[in-house]
């Protein structure tokens, strides 16, 4: 289940939630439901002559995916979009720990940064395999979160002015779809590429070997508790830190959704909601920590307001609970075997009575967990954050 994979890594500007969302929320109220479809008043975007360079070569379809990702259009009262809860200065997480749905209604969880895992599976619980999943999904499937009624979202796109040289210029003609809204936004999701952090630059391009160039001492030296006493590695590898390749395994290993001890009595079950699986229960899909400093609040909870909570957790805050993951327990190294999986990954195997082992917190001193802080903290991408080709169109208007 210890999967090493080598590590390169690779999502600010506020947004104003406009102030005439609440007039428009109060006018659509009062108005009769056939009007309601027609469009609210987002202003219009403000986009370049050329389209910008989204690296997929996409460019078309990703700038109208940009639009509908802020367009509050999309959203039944007018009055929230994508980008409402989804935060690029905050590496599209919500900085509150509960998000604001329509009719003032929150999430239970917290809005998961957005930066592209196209190898991953998506949302705390994993319930999306890819993104074409994903982008209707927080909206469709909670009532508390119901954004728009798709049956009415393409004529209601087709009646502003826009969209007709966007939905052109992405796919040859102006005709508006369920598909083609859901393609558009699943581009401009997958495009949200953080690449450029301190931590990127520390390592040699084309080998993706750590040199450590530009790094602080102290940074250094989180870098190397989080690949050793630290234990971080063994859950936040891979590219993005959230576990590489995460969907191949999701139906041989379970691995890669991990209980870190939160809670003895898990109040959200998690991942075993999907699998209804009760070993799953209370694990988590294992979260991004590109551009981390900025994501605050943290867990799917939202519980920690700080990095130092999160370490402190880590380091004398976890709690036992049956499907606390094996990396926290105090196991011999005797008792794990070694084994190749069916994809070619070694694997280090825990005996099978792992849960009976103690915990074993990690006990850092002062001075690891700030360098480990110090480390987290390089994996900002300031670019990402405030990348004008991310940005909210809308903004200016
Ligand atoms: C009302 C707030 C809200 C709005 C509006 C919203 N989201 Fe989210 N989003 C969330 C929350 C909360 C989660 C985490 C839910 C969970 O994991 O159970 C989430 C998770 C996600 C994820 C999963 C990220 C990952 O990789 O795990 C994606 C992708 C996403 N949202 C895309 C979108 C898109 C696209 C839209 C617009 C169509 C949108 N969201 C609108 C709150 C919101
Ligand atoms: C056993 C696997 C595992 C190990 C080891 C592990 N993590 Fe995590 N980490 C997770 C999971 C799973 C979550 C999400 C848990 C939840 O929300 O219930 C998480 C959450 C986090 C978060 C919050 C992310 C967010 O977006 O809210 C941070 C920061 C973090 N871990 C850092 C670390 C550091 C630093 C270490 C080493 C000291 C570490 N983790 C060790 C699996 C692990």
């Amino acid at each position: 289940m210890k999967k090493l994979i080598s590590n390169q890594k690779k999502i600010v500007t506020l947004m104003s939630i406009s102030i005439c969302s609440f007039i428009i929320f109060f006018s659509s109220c009062m108005k009769k439901e056939s009007e309601m479809v027609v469009k609210g008043d987002s202003g219009t975007p403000t986009l370049p002559a050329m389209p910008y360079n989204y690296g997929s070569g996409q460019n078309n379809l990703a700038t109208l995916g940009r639009v509908l990702f802020y367009d509050k259009n999309l959203s039944l009262n007018n009055a929230i979009a994508c980008g409402s809860c989804h935060n690029q200065a905050n590496s599209f997480a919500d900085n509150h720990q509960f998000s604001r749905g329509l009719n003032n209604t929150y999430s239970t969880r917290n809005a998961s940064a957005i930066v592209s895992s196209p190898f991953h599976s998506h949302f705390w619980d994993g319930r999306a395999a890819n993104y074409d999943i994903a982008v209707f999904m927080p909206v469709m499937n909670h009532g508390e979160m119901d954004m728009f009624s798709l049956d009415i979202l393409p004529a209601k796109l087709s009646a502003i002015s826009y969209y007709s040289t966007l939905f052109n210029n992405a796919y040859g003609t102006s005709e508006i779809t369920i598909a083609r809204i859901r393609g558009a936004l699943s581009e401009f999701v997958n495009d949200l590429s953080s690449t450029n952090s301190r931590f990127d630059r520390a390592s040699t391009a084309n080998t993706g070997q750590f040199n450590g160039n530009g790094l602080t001492a102290f940074e250094i030296a989180g870098w190397q508790l989080f690949n050793g006493k630290g234990k971080c590695i063994n859950c936040h590898n891979g590219p993005n830190f959230n576990g590489g390749n995460q969907n191949i395994y999701e139906n041989t290993l379970t691995s890669t959704f991990e209980n870190i001890g939160l809670e003895v009595n898990y109040s959200d079950i998690g991942r075993g909601k999907i699998t209804q699986n009760t070993a799953d229960n209370g694990k988590f899909n294992i979260p991004t920590l590109l551009n981390i400093a900025v994501t605050a609040p943290y867990m799917h909870d939202g519980r920690y307001a700080t990095l130092r909570q999160v370490i402190d957790h880590y380091s004398e805050g976890i709690q036992d609970s049956p499907n606390l993951s094996f990396h926290f327990r105090d196991i011999p190294s005797n008792l794990f075997t070694n084994s190749i999986d069916s994809f070619g990954f070694s694997q280090v195997l825990p005996p099978a009575n792992f849960a009976s082992f103690p915990v074993k917190p990690l006990s850092l001193t002062e001075q690891e967990k700030n360098n480990l802080e110090a480390f987290l903290n390089t994996l900002t991408d300031v670019n990402f954050l405030a990348d004008p080709k991310f940005s909210n169109p809308f903004t200016g208007n």
